[in-house]
């Protein structure tokens, strides 16, 4: 069983997200999405929330769980079994950042390798902090995320 760990903030998970989960779960036998803890940032939805809405928008995906962790990501590869981390590069500005991770997490850990995959290009210039704020401002995000985040978007920013 070639499992993969597919870390990230996911605050909230985007149609770019969803994208690279389903390229890897064609490639590995399991794919674990993990909601990650990055201390730099001040998400908008909780731990459980992030985790919720990533399950409900995978759910009719059989070789796909969803966990969250506070540690390092090679830690929990190895806890749940992972051969890999996923990473997507979306343009060029990803890289250098994704390649420091990289190379860190290989020193970390020398048996965990971390794949790149690229989302389809109509998702290049999609982010969760540019969906937080259109959402915010009431613009129409449909076409950017599931409809499980759609929802919760809209009950955040109704008040
Ligand atoms: N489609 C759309 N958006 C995407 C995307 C895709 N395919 N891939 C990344 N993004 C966006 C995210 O939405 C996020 O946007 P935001 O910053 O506007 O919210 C941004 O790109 C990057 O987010 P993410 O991929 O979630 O990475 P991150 O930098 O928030 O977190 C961790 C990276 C969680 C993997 C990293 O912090 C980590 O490993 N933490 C654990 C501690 C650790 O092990 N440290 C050592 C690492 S060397």
């Amino acid at each position: 069983m070639r499992k993969v760990l597919y870390p990230g903030t996911f605050d909230p998970v985007t149609n770019g997200h969803i994208d690279i989960i389903k390229r890897a779960r064609e490639l590995f036998d399991g794919v674990v999405v993990t909601v990650a803890i990055n201390p730099g940032k001040t998400p908008l939805f909780s731990v459980e929330e992030r985790v919720q809405m990533l399950r409900e928008s995978l759910k009719d995906f059989d070789n796909i769980t969803v966990d969250s962790f506070d540690g390092l990501v090679v830690e929990h590869a190895h806890q749940v079994g992972a051969i890999g981390i996923i990473r997507g590069l979306r343009a060029v500005s990803d890289f250098e950042f994704e390649f420091q991770m990289a190379l860190m997490n290989r020193k970390l850990a020398g048996d965990i390798t971390t794949v790149f995959l690229m989302p389809h290009e109509k998702y290049t210039y999609l982010n969760s902090s540019i969906i937080r704020n259109l959402a915010e401002l009431k613009s129409d995000v449909s076409d950017f995320v599931p409809p499980a985040v759609l929802k919760k978007l809209k009950e955040k920013f109704s008040k």
